[in-house]
């Protein structure tokens, strides 16, 4: 089965390529608990189909009696878990893709760790698996971690698992124990309708079914590990599908060529074909596909192309080109599965950075339909989501997107969403389908717009927006403020966290998903009376920096105007106006500012105040000077 090319001649080395070239490729991922054995099991796979060169043996040999787990035999792991600071951990911590090939096949591995928080790992190396090899130890069975795998394998498309059942020796390959798991295995998975599913009793370590049949499970007479990757049809292609590629760049190197450059995410492509920019509908048609190697009759899927359009029609980066004949959707709504793979939560009305295909797009989730429980499958209520918690959302972005849904095309029909502030990724998604709901509302042109308003008042409208702790004095220099303004004749109104909780925002208490959402209102009324022409001055705790930032970048630069009110949270709790502090520390009450729940302050605020050098009038006085000195009020 295994092949070593180094002694073919020319001729052969030829035929040995061609051959190679004829082989199917099986993309696979391995994926289990710490412990269970993928990284011995790849190391395995690699040193059965004779892919180690002899130096690495070498390596291999000492290293194992340096670090290895196995006595004096050799580590498989360590082939696999190259980096050196892995190995002192003890666990994986990337996604290693590995490649070997066998007289059928070849194949792609990606290793991916199996701690609990590497889940965003396995979504990336499982985007484009056809099969999942999941892994379990024979002495614990399927455990949480498995069923997480096999689900999120699911949501990711992947059609084919297998149940590898690793560690049999240690349960003296004893048949009953593989019936069991194999049953658990069957039970759960059914759920998921996989097109392929088997469980294989193996030891990874002595190699027991791997890549020869073990004497050792003689009850066992189902495929063995490397038999059944090299046959198992898994057909799914994406040249099949229609023709799609995000435009990376526009190409224009002088005023004859305009080239739009991209990998093409799925279908073939041909001068002549007819295609149309998917969220204008501008049609053409192609004229040349362009590469460093000179013009194709031919392109598909994954490969790198720059397109000539016989017709000049716009499209920039991000757009999609697709087959006139077979369009993707175009929504700024969708329904999508959001696997969250960050510390911090997910909250709904949080604005994110969206990216699908090459376009980069702000946008939120409106709604958490409901979360997965990864042991029952359930459906749960949630408000926030959690690391590795898969939920079932609306999102909603500030501009339209082409799409697939995912079923349908993994490549256009996935998207990751990016933490503004950090530029994390923080989730991965699959879009089931587009929300219409909205498309019938159109923002209505108001011909008496901010700016006639605004003059009526003789004023620039602005946010004044305080942020601080609990009793910081945010709403006492708020009033004073307003004061001043109201006898210079400007035209204002406040919102206070306090007032405004008592109605619009009385559903709301202090989670940080509540924070959100009461910040999220509060935001949009401040845009609505900016739009009536009005100095707004908001005071709100408004604990996060996120939220802030949505704030800001609802009105146009410069009308808003961020005012930290600094006050060192021992004056406050010295203060105490509201007796809230004692009570948080007494453990009254939950969640309070600065006590058991987060205040960011600001890093650039417009003005920052700092209480304790000041007494409130000459804050107040501050704010006022601020805005004469940038002509928002004369
Ligand atoms: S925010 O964090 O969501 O912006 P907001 O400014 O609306 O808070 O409300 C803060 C006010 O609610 C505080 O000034 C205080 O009077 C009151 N309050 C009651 N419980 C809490 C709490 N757990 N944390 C902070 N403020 C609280």
């Amino acid at each position: 089965m295994a092949h070593a090319a180094s002694k073919l001649d020319p001729a052969a080395f030829t035929d040995y390529l061609a051959a190679q070239e004829r082989k199917g490729l099986l993309r696979f991922l391995t994926c289990g608990s710490v412990d269970d054995g993928k990284s011995t099991l790849i190391g395995r796979l690699l040193y059965d189909s004779k892919l180690i060169f002899e130096d690495q043996l070498l390596t291999l040999e000492r290293d194992s009696r340096k670090h290895g787990t196995t006595g004096e035999d050799f580590d498989f792991a360590l082939l696999v878990d190259g980096l050196e600071a892995e190995r002192e951990q003890g666990i994986t911590i990337d996604v290693a893709y590995r490649f070997f090939t066998t007289e059928k096949r070849k194949f792609i591995v990606a290793d991916t760790p199996g701690h609990e928080q590497y889940t965003r790992n396995m979504a990336t190396g499982a985007s484009t698996a056809d099969l999942a090899v999941l892994l379990v130890d024979a002495r614990f069975g399927v455990v949480t971690q498995t069923r997480r795998h096999a689900f999120i394998a699911s949501l990711l498309g992947i059609r084919h698992v297998v149940l590898a059942v690793n560690k049999i020796d240690l349960v003296d390959f004893d048949q009953a124990r593989y019936d069991a798991i194999r049953k658990d295995f069957e039970t759960f998975a059914a759920s998921f309708g996989f097109d392929t599913q088997v469980a294989i009793p193996i030891s990874a370590r002595f190699g027991d079914n791997v890549t020869t049949r073990s004497d050792r499970t003689p009850w066992y007479t189902g495929p063995i590990l490397i038999e059944h990757l090299e046959t198992v049809e898994v057909g799914d292609d994406l040249k099949s599908r229609p023709f799609r590629m995000s435009v990376q760049w526009v190409n224009r190197p002088n005023l004859d060529f305009r080239g739009f450059s991209g990998t093409i995410a799925s279908g073939s492509v041909r001068p002549g074909d007819s295609v149309v920019a998917a969220t204008s509908g501008r049609r053409s048609t192609v004229k040349r596909i362009v590469t460093m190697d000179g013009d194709l009759t031919e392109a598909h899927a994954g490969e790198a192309v720059t397109l000539t359009l016989a017709d000049e029609i716009d499209l920039s980066r991000g757009d999609v080109i697709a087959a006139a004949d077979a369009r993707p959707e175009v929504t700024d709504q969708f329904a999508a599965h959001v696997v969250w793979m960050s510390d911090a939560p997910l909250f709904p009305g949080r604005p994110y950075l969206i990216k699908v295909g090459t376009k980069t797009v702000t946008g939120s989730v409106t709604e958490i339909k409901h979360k997965v429980d990864v042991n029952t499958f359930e459906h749960l209520a949630a408000k926030e989501l959690h690391l590795n918690e898969v939920g079932f959302c609306n999102l909603s972005l500030s501009a339209p997107i082409a799409f697939d849904p995912y079923e349908a095309n993994r490549e256009t029909g996935s998207f990751i969403v990016i933490d503004r502030l950090t530029n994390a990724t923080v989730a991965a998604g699959m879009i089931w389908f587009g929300l219409r709901r909205a498309t019938n509302i159109h923002l209505q042109a108001i011909d008496t717009g901010k700016i006639a308003r605004a003059a009526l008042k003789g004023q620039h409208p602005a946010i004044l927006w305080f942020t601080g702790l609990s009793g910081s004095g945010k709403s006492t220099i708020a009033n004073l403020v307003e004061k001043r303004l109201h006898s210079m004749g400007r035209h204002t109104y406040v919102l206070d966290g306090d007032n405004v909780r008592h109605g619009l925002n009385r559903d709301l208490g202090f989670t940080d998903a509540d924070r959100v959402e009461n910040i999220r209102r509060v935001a949009e009324t401040a845009k609505l009376f900016v739009d009536a022409g009005l100095i707004v001055l908001v005071s709100f705790i408004s604990p996060f920096r996120a939220e802030r930032r949505m704030a800001r970048d609802l009105v146009e630069d410069g009308e808003f105007v961020e005012v930290y009110v600094d006050t060192p949270i021992e004056i406050c709790r010295q203060r105490d106006p509201k007796g809230l502090y004692a009570k948080a520390e007494a453990g009254q009450i939950k969640n309070f500012t600065g006590i058991d729940s987060p205040y960011e302050a600001p890093e650039q605020a417009e003005i920052h105040l700092m209480t304790s050098q000041a007494t409130a009038e000459m804050a107040a006085e501050r704010v006022v000077d601020y805005l004469r000195e940038h002509r928002l009020i004369d």
